[in-house]
């Protein structure tokens, strides 16, 4: 199994360029079963997750042609299957996303329930609660959602339980090819919605009011080809600034989206690090011991529980006490043991982490147990004193691109062992 080795105690200093957003990527690669024409798509990061949807998507039918530069094609001429299988959604839960898109254009989906996932139980019920206000057909068979309709998909006015990321991507894809308005209420208010809605408008969909929490869409007959560039990663971003505050140094992010970074970046100054911004460009720089800051978890516009681990690592180097409350997912401090292992000091109380700053961690071995617990593995690596050795990495390659690559561009001694 594949690791990274650190030598923490450098400090990062130069360009890093951001990729593609990955959770915009996803449900904008899932459009493309909305159409038989071709949807061309720019940015798309390469990533193990965007790999995960293409080869899905081909096992449907869908043609998919992907270049270096990150130039993907896809035509979903013909669909010739409309199964999700369970191999698939328990690596990737945003296979899910397949579900909206399939129903609307087919009228039939089999989808595996995504089950638990490292981070807590993670149901779909708002997605299928909005599936069937537009009319459709749903039953459970073997552990997997089957999925129908007769007739359109009809319009419907939908007041979703809680804040839902992929649900409401989920209705929106499928409220565009039903017949009549549909509002979707309560919405996720998330960038990454905004730019699924500027793609699917471009294809033809008339969306209004994507990143505020009402959506409205208008249903069209059909969908057509287009082109469209992924949004950059903001959690790629909080990543890599994170890292700069912990380790000090001066580090320019370039093809960047300062504007989807609001929270972020007030803690990053609240933390006592300098922060310039321009329209796609953000410069941090540090050359002080970090102040505490605390931290609450919460749907956009607040501070992305995606970023919280990287924030806690941070704070375990801190100058203070930081509390950190994660309100989104109820078993999201998995990172905390490892943090640990390496001499932080934090404590964990229901949903709230209290972490008191010391002056520095040790290196040791510790094991990625999710995605952005790996990157908060990562950059506590960077800060601790002597070789940290980072297991499991395959969970942090589902969302950041060579990230060791980029990071010893910076100035970090950083390799991928065997
Ligand atoms: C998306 C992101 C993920 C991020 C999360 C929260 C993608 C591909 N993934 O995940 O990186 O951490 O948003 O910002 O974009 N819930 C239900 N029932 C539902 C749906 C959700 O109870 O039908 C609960 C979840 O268990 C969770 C909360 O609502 O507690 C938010 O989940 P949701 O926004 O749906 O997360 P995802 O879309 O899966």
């Amino acid at each position: 199994m594949q690791k990274l080795r650190i030598q923490g105690g450098r400090r990062l200093h130069g360009t890093v360029r951001v990729a593609g957003a990955k959770n915009a990527a996803l449900p904008i690669m899932a459009a493309s079963l909305l159409t038989a024409d071709p949807l061309r798509l720019e940015n798309v990061p390469q990533l193990a997750d965007t790999a995960t949807m293409a080869r899905l998507l081909g096992a449907m039918g869908v043609a998919v042609e992907t270049t270096e530069d990150g130039r993907t094609t896809l035509r979903a001429g013909e669909i010739r299957s409309v199964e999700a299988p369970y191999d698939t959604v328990k690596t990737m839960r945003a296979a899910i996303l397949v579900l909206g898109p399939l129903l609307a254009r087919e009228g039939a989906a089999r989808v595996s329930l995504p089950g638990g996932c490292a981070i807590g139980a993670r149901p779909v019920d708002q997605h299928l609660k909005g599936l069937q206000a537009l009319g459709a057909d749903l039953h459970l068979d073997q552990g997997y959602i089957v999925a129908s309709r007769s007739g359109r998909l009809r319009g419907a006015r939908i007041v979703t339980d809680m804040v839902t990321v992929t649900g409401t991507e989920n209705l929106m894809m499928a409220a565009a090819l039903a017949e009549g308005t549909t509002v979707i209420e309560n919405a996720a208010r998330e960038p990454e919605i905004a730019d699924l809605a500027a793609c699917l408008n471009a294809m033809g969909a008339k969306i209004a009011g994507a990143g505020t929490d009402r959506i409205e869409i208008e249903g069209v007959d059909r969908l057509h080809g287009a082109c469209h560039r992924v949004m950059p990663d903001r959690i790629e971003s909080a990543t890599f600034l994170a890292a700069v505050a912990a380790t000090g140094g001066e580090v320019r992010l370039e093809a960047a989206a300062p504007a989807t970074l609001d929270a972020v970046l007030e803690k990053l100054r609240e933390a006592g690090a300098q922060v310039e911004t321009g329209a796609d460009w953000i410069r941090l720089r540090m050359d002080e011991r970090p102040a505490a800051v605390n931290l609450r978890t919460a749907p956009h516009p607040a501070f992305p529980t995606d970023a919280q681990a990287q924030f806690m690592a941070l704070n375990c180097i801190a100058r203070g006490v930081a509390r950190i409350s994660e309100n989104i997912f109820e078993n999201r401090f998995m990172h905390v043991l490892e943090l640990q292992r390496l001499g932080a000091r934090i404590d964990i109380d229901g949903h709230t982490a209290v972490v008191h700053g010391v002056e520095a961690l040790s290196g040791a071995t510790i094991m990625a147990t999710d995605l952005r617990a790996s990157a908060s593995l990562v950059i506590a690596g960077l800060v601790a004193q002597g070789e940290t050795i980072v297991d499991r990495i395959y969970h942090l390659d589902r969302g950041y691109e060579a990230m060791e690559t980029r990071l010893a561009a910076l100035g970090a001694q950083i390799e991928r062992i065997r």
